[in-house]
C-alpha cells in the first residue's frame, strides 16, 4: 500500500532536484514536458496545452524595400502574402477570462510561394518566463498544485523563484499593464532572436515586434470589470468589419555584443527599428473553427533567408508543440 505522506526531507529532496533540474543542460522529455503542462494546469482534452481559448483569422502581408535588403525572404516581394492567424490568451483554460491581466498571443502562419511556410507565435510581453527549457519544465513542475490543497504549494514557488528571479520578468510585465482592449490593440513580441539573410548574404540578428498601427489601447481596471469575462472574439470580429486591425512588423536590429539567445533578455533601449511590411486582418472565423484549428505554430518553420538564433528555448518549442497537437486531435481538436 502507497502512503499519501511524503517526508519533510524526501519533499526537500524532490523540490531541491526541480531547482537543480532548472540549472542543468539534461534534455527535457517533450511527452514528459507536455505532461507536466497537464499536470500543473489542467487537462483539457481537444484544446492547445497552452493558449488554449483562441480564435482564427486571415490576413494578408506585404513587406518593405528595406525588408529587401535584409532578407531575400519572398514574404517580403512586396505582393500580398496570405496568412493564417491565430489570436489567443494565455494559459491552458479554454474559458480563461479576457478581461484578465493576462498574456495575449499572436500565431501566424505565412503562405509562400512554392509552398513554402513561415510559423511563428508572438506574446504580448518583451520577454518570456524562462530562459531555457529545463528552467521552464522546473518552473512548471514548481507550480503544480499540491494533491491535498489543489495549490501550488507557496514554499516551493518562493524557493524557485529565488533561484530563478528571470522567470517573473514575464508576470511582472503584464502586471503592469493595463487589460488589452482587443486583440488587435496590443504589441506582440516573437523575444528570440532571428537572422535575416541578405542577397549578398549577409545576416542581420535582431528581434521582432507586431506592433498596432492604430495604437495600442489598454482598458482602465473598470472598464475591464465591466467589459466581463468574454469580449476579444466580438470585438475582434467588429474591428476587423471596420478594416481596423493591422499591424508593421518591426525589426530591433541588434549590435554586435547584443544577447539575442536569450528569450527573457530584450535587446537594449534604442536600438534602430526597421518596418519589414504590414499586416492586415481581413476577416475572422466563426468560434471553434477555422483553418489555425489544426496548425502548430511552430518557431522553427522558417522560411530561407531568415535563420534562428541559437536561443535554446526557440529549438526546444518544435517537439513538444507536435506532441500536444497531435493529442489534440486524437481528442478531436476544440478551442473555446
Ligand atoms: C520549451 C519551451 C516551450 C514549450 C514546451 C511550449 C509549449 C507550448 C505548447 C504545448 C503549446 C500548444 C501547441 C499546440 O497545441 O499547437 C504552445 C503554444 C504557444 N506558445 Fe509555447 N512553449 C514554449 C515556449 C514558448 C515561448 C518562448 C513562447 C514565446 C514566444 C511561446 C509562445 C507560444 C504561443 C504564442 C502559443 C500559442 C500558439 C497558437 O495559437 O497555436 N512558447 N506552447
Amino acid at each position: 500500500m502507497t502512503t499519501p505522506f511524503v517526508s519533510a526531507a524526501a519533499a526537500v529532496a524532490v523540490f531541491s532536484a526541480v531547482n537543480a533540474f532548472a540549472q542543468s543542460s539534461d534534455p527535457v522529455d517533450p511527452s514528459a514536458f507536455v505532461d507536466q503542462f497537464e499536470a500543473t494546469f489542467g487537462k483539457f482534452e481537444g484544446y492547445r496545452r497552452s493558449g488554449a481559448k483562441g480564435i482564427c483569422a486571415v490576413g494578408e502581408f506585404v513587406g518593405t524595400a528595406e525588408a529587401r535588403k535584409l532578407s531575400t525572404a519572398s514574404a517580403f516581394s512586396g505582393k500580398p502574402v496570405p496568412v493564417i492567424v491565430r489570436f489567443s490568451v494565455g494559459g491552458a483554460n479554454p474559458k480563461a477570462p479576457d478581461n484578465a491581466k493576462s498574456q495575449r498571443n499572436m500565431a501566424l502562419q505565412f503562405d509562400l510561394p512554392g509552398g513554402e511556410q513561415w510559423q511563428m507565435g508572438n506574446i504580448s510581453a518583451p520577454v518570456f518566463g524562462a530562459s531555457s527549457p529545463q528552467q521552464f519544465f522546473a518552473l512548471l513542475a514548481s507550480r503544480q498544485p499540491d494533491p491535498a490543497t489543489k495549490q501550488p504549494d507557496p514554499a516551493k514557488v518562493k524557493a524557485f523563484n529565488e533561484a530563478n528571479p528571470d522567470v517573473l520578468l514575464l508576470p511582472k510585465y503584464l502586471a503592469s499593464q493595463p487589460v488589452p482592449a482587443s486583440f488587435g490593440s496590443i504589441n506582440y513580441w516573437g523575444v528570440h532572436g532571428f537572422g535575416l539573410v541578405s542577397a549578398s548574404g549577409e545576416k542581420q540578428f535582431g528581434k521582432w515586434i507586431f506592433e498596432p498601427v492604430a495604437g495600442v489601447q489598454g482598458l482602465s481596471d473598470n472598464e475591464a470589470k465591466a467589459k466581463g469575462p468574454s469580449f476579444l472574439f466580438d470585438d475582434l470580429r467588429q474591428r476587423v468589419k471596420e478594416g481596423k486591425v493591422a499591424f508593421h512588423f518591426n525589426l530591433e536590429l541588434a549590435q554586435s555584443g547584443d544577447k539575442i539567445d536569450n528569450a527573457t533578455v530584450p535587446l537594449p533601449e534604442g536600438r534602430k527599428k526597421v518596418t519589414l511590411g504590414t499586416l492586415k486582418i481581413t476577416s475572422v472565423s466563426a468560434d471553434a473553427e477555422g483553418p489555425c484549428l489544426s496548425i502548430t505554430y511552430n518557431p522553427m518553420v522558417l522560411p530561407k533567408g531568415v535563420e534562428a538564433s541559437a536561443d535554446p528555448m526557440l529549438a526546444a518549442r518544435a517537439a513538444p508543440y507536435a506532441v500536444s497537437l497531435g493529442r489534440r486531435l486524437v481528442e478531436g481538436a476544440k478551442q473555446q
